[in-house]
């Protein structure tokens, strides 16, 4: 949404399809239009572009994986400069101890990108690639080429490869600065917790408040923020929102770029 994005498909498995729209709904109350689609068999990342493409259409798409966190200053206008560009893909490196585990980008000696290796056993690069990719509509018809992988999935790495084969693909490099967390397992969500729970102690503004951020981003107006909040007006969540009508809060905001 940070991007610019209002609309969104949510894939994931049969059986849990429907607690996610009852929880999320259609996302008109969000200003947003949310639509769901299984994907029956973990058959890869790059499959979500398949089962997407009568949504997406001819319009370029950003596909993001449901267990990644982001933070960071500025972020926002990264999301939008991606955003912004309409042909090829951009991928994020983002420095990790044990690239191994990810998709690892491999760079020349000129420091540009030669390849996106998946789960290599011995990375050339401590550069992972996160789980954010923003492609153009060629996506679902590149996906639909490569056959799966040893592991029988559809490789998100493939279908990068294939843009930079093309010539086609931007990378950019998040800065040490900038938190991508894994939320993937046990341990890693609780980490990815305490962290988000020491910022927002910290300042007292929400991370990742899906209410905020469409009102910041202009998708819905106050009047739409106070009918959300009204359920919640006796938790700290409720009150929160509210608060986001009044001064100080709203002060808090023009010092914060993220969201302009
Ligand atoms: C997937 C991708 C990998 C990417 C990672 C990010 O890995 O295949 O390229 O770096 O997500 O989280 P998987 O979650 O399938 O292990």
């Amino acid at each position: 949404m940070l991007a610019g994005i209002r609309e969104l498909l949510l894939i994931s498995t049969s059986v849990d399809l429907p607690m996610f729209r009852d929880l999320l709904g259609d996302g008109s109350q969000w200003g947003i239009r949310i639509a769901y689609a299984p994907q029956p068999r973990p058959e890869g990342i790059a499959q979500a572009f398949l089962i997407g493409r009568e949504f997406t259409g001819e319009n370029p798409v950003c596909l993001i994986l449901g267990d990644t966190l982001f933070y960071g200053h500025g972020f926002a206008s990264i999301l939008q400069r991606a955003t912004a560009v309409e042909t090829g893909a951009t991928i994020f490196g983002y420095w990790v101890r044990d690239s191994e585990r990810y998709g690892v980008v491999e760079f020349d000696f000129r420091g540009t990108v030669r390849n996106i290796e998946e789960k290599p056993a011995r990375p050339k690069s401590s550069y992972a690639v996160p789980g954010l990719y923003f492609c153009d509509s060629q996506a679902a018809e590149i996906a639909a080429s490569p056959s799966p992988s040893a592991r029988g999935e559809l490789e998100i790495a493939d279908v990068v490869n294939a843009y930079l084969a093309q010539g086609a693909l931007r990378m950019e490099l998040l800065g040490r600065g900038f938190a991508w967390l894994d939320t993937g397992t046990h341990d890693s969500l609780l980490e990815a917790s305490a962290f988000v729970e020491t910022i927002e102690k910290r300042q007292g503004l929400k991370v990742a408040c899906v209410e905020e951020v469409v009102y910041r981003m202009g998708f819905i107006d106050a009047a739409q923020v106070e009918v959300l909040a009204a359920p919640m007006r006796k938790n700290g969540y409720g009150q929160y929102l509210l608060q986001l009508l009044s001064e100080k809060v709203a002060m808090a905001s023009l010092t914060d770029t993220l969201l302009k």
